[in-house]
């Protein structure tokens, strides 16, 4: 059929049950022990069930979260960033005997799926901090969000049992589909492009360069849960709608949503994006400067250096790495700090929270930092907010 990039661990997981074992599962779930996941766990688990974290079949059990947080591997050697897990009270621990079936919930007490509980663990919330976002800063988004969570993880595999409408259904395509899509263009190679901002220019030239040498680009925006200043998931697939039409080759592009929720726990969750977009079918996967990152907590490099931990079989994904890019006045292009002949003067760099108060004022981007049509959507957001 076609030579497409293999999964991460070899095989795509499907964990959305069907037919028979569904209904099975759906009336044997009303007797279960019910587990109330919040957004980021609802989202984990439909990842899960798609094959986008593949090879995770379920939560982490307590072997596969110590070789994550230690080594960035599972228990059984390969390669995974970021600890999956599912936090439960310990009232919910105490009650739940391991080996057997909870149901999963969203908040409003429906069904979601089902997991077997096969391992349940206390964790210590400062080592899990400094070990995946390397701090302890309680103004961490990551690391508020530990500090805030349930105290012991459930681990198994999950059975996904609903079909839930996608937040952004048009752009809404799951590992298989993308792979489908990918196969019937006849790509080989294709760069996928992670973001959780509007493409301005500079995000724009890393994907063009990337395409000059892949056959097409899957802009794969995150959609799933951001931090508040972020710009809502509907308003940035605006802009990458207008953007997408006037200025890209439309044959050599997708454009589909990536519904995870962003962790900005940088290095780690820069190769969580990669190996996740392999799922989706993907060769390459392009990192460029402070890649997932918050604040001032990473180095700017940091997010490439990760994947040189790793030999290229191990990751299967090649990384296309790239410096700072930016406006260059004098030569009016952009350029990076490799391609740059200086001086720094001539750079137009602004920076996401300048970005913001021009829009908060209701002013104009400039040209050569965004694209008037994307400028236009992001203005009418903020004149609306
Ligand atoms: S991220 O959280 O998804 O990484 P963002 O949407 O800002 O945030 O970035 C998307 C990708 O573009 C990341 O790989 C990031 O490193 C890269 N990037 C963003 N801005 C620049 C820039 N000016 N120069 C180089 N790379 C950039």
């Amino acid at each position: 059929m076609t030579n497409l990039i293999l999964p991460h661990g070899g095989t795509l997981v499907d964990r959305i049950a069907k037919g028979a074992e569904r209904t099975r599962l759906w009336d044997l779930a009303k007797e279960l022990p019910r587990v109330v996941l919040n957004e980021r766990e609802i989202s984990d688990l439909e990842l899960i069930a798609t094959g986008a974290f593949s090879p995770l079949t379920g939560f982490l059990t307590e072997k596969d979260y110590h070789g994550v947080v230690n080594d960035l591997r599972l228990a059984d050697g390969t390669v995974w960033a970021l600890p999956i897990t599912l936090a439960v009270d310990a009232d919910t621990a105490g009650s739940v005997k391991l080996d057997t079936l909870v149901a999963l919930t969203d908040r409003s007490d429906n069904t979601l799926g089902v997991l077997t509980v096969q391992s349940k663990f206390k964790y210590d919330k400062a080592e899990k901090a400094s070990k995946v976002y390397g701090t302890q800063d309680a103004a961490h988004p990551g690391v508020a969000f530990i500090n805030a969570r349930k105290p012991v993880f459930f681990g198994g595999p999950v059975t996904l049992l609903v079909d839930r409408k996608p937040a952004f259904a048009t752009h809404h395509r799951t590992p298989a589909q993308t792979r489908a899509h990918f196969a019937e263009q006849g790509w080989q190679s294709i760069a996928a492009f992670q973001t959780r901002n509007p493409i301005h220019r500079a995000h724009e030239y890393l994907t063009k360069v990337a395409l000059e040498y892949t056959d097409g680009l899957l802009v794969h925006p995150l959609v799933g849960e951001t931090k508040e200043g972020d710009i809502p998931a509907g308003v940035r697939l605006e802009a990458y709608e207008v953007l997408l039409e006037k200025y890209y080759p439309k044959q050599r592009v997708l454009l589909s949503t990536f519904p995870a929720a962003m962790r900005y726990a940088g290095p780690r969750e820069a190769l969580h994006h990669a190996l996740a977009r392999k799922n989706y079918g993907v060769t390459h996967f392009i990192v460029g400067r402070d890649h997932a990152g918050v604040g001032n907590y990473y180095g700017t490099y940091d997010a490439q250096r990760i994947f040189d931990r790793f030999t290229p079989a191990e990751l299967g994904i090649t990384p296309l790495k790239f410096e700072h890019t930016f406006w260059h006045k004098g030569l009016g292009e952009i350029v990076s700090e490799k391609t740059s002949p200086g001086p720094k003067e001539q750079h137009l760099v602004l920076s996401g929270t300048r970005v913001r108060e021009i829009l908060a004022a209701g002013g104009e981007l400039p040209a050569e930092f965004t694209r008037p049509e994307v400028s236009a959507v992001l203005r009418r957001h903020f004149a609306a907010s």
